[in-house]
């Protein structure tokens, strides 16, 4: 039985004064909750969640990683970094990585490695966008991100990661996908890392992402293939967010 989790993926938002409110409120509201809970927050950040968060039964992780270890790589974040600020999470291959910062399939297979390299766990993130929707190449999209990173990785590589289905077109719209669209892509993710083992696609967490709010999330959660969410916009307002966590 998989275990629901709910991550916040605060993007570039927050302020040491306005994120101390909102993850003593998660560190206090999340105690009892039966789904695992994450945020995500920006770099300069992390040391602030480590301090609020330590102890409690949120953990934290970035929104990125590089795919180099060290070296002359301005402006880069290495795994180990992140490790040094007791993250467990980095997301990699975020739409917004991918569309504005020419993330790649290569780079972001990259990044997942080098995450898994100083033992984080990826939440991987694959989706289509609404003209790859609308001209029905959703499933061969997100088998290509999918395939990315088995090709690199492995199959095996997924006990130690979370894939989130983020369709591009429902992300900070208001448009979420439907909890049978969703489902439909969600089961098709599996079934594609069942062709290599049953095992670990019964144990993969895949989360969806894209307007989920507290009004919208225990439909989408209630589906057999949805494992919970990665939460943007309402991930800012902890009443939202604990919700959301609480539907899980
Ligand atoms: O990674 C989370 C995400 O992209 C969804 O954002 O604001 O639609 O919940 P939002």
């Amino acid at each position: 039985m998989r275990k629901k989790f709910v991550a916040g993926n605060w993007k570039m938002h927050g302020s040491l004064a306005v994120n101390l409110g909102l993850l003593h409120a998660l560190r206090e509201g999340a105690a009892d909750l039966p789904a695992q809970v994450a945020v995500c927050v920006p770099y300069p950040y992390l040391a602030q969640a480590r301090s609020v968060l330590n102890g409690s039964a949120v953990a934290w992780g970035a929104q990125d990683v590089s795919e180099h270890a060290q070296g002359a790589y301005t402006g880069e974040v290495s795994g180990a970094m992140l490790q040094d600020f007791g993250c467990r999470y980095a997301i990699v291959g975020h739409s917004e990585r991918r569309s504005f910062y020419g993330d790649t399939d290569v780079v972001v297979a990259a990044k997942y490695e080098a995450a898994q390299a100083v033992g984080l766990t990826p939440i991987l993130c694959i989706g289509e966008t609404l003209a790859e929707r609308e001209q029905g190449v959703t499933a061969q999209v997100v088998t290509r991100q999918l395939e990315a990173v088995l090709d690199r990785c492995g199959v095996a590589s997924l006990a130690q990661a979370v894939v989130a289905y983020e369709p591009v077109w429902a992300i900070g719209t208001g448009k979420t996908a439907t909890p049978a669209q969703a489902q439909e892509v969600h089961a098709l993710i599996r079934a594609r890392v069942a062709r290599n083992s049953a095992a670990v696609a019964d144990g993969l967490q895949i989360l969806y992402g894209g307007s989920v709010k507290p009004g919208n999330a225990k439909e989408l959660f209630s589906r057999p293939d949805i494992d919970g969410g990665l939460i943007g916009g309402a991930a800012l307002v902890a009443s939202d967010f604990l919700a959301i966590c609480a539907a899980g």
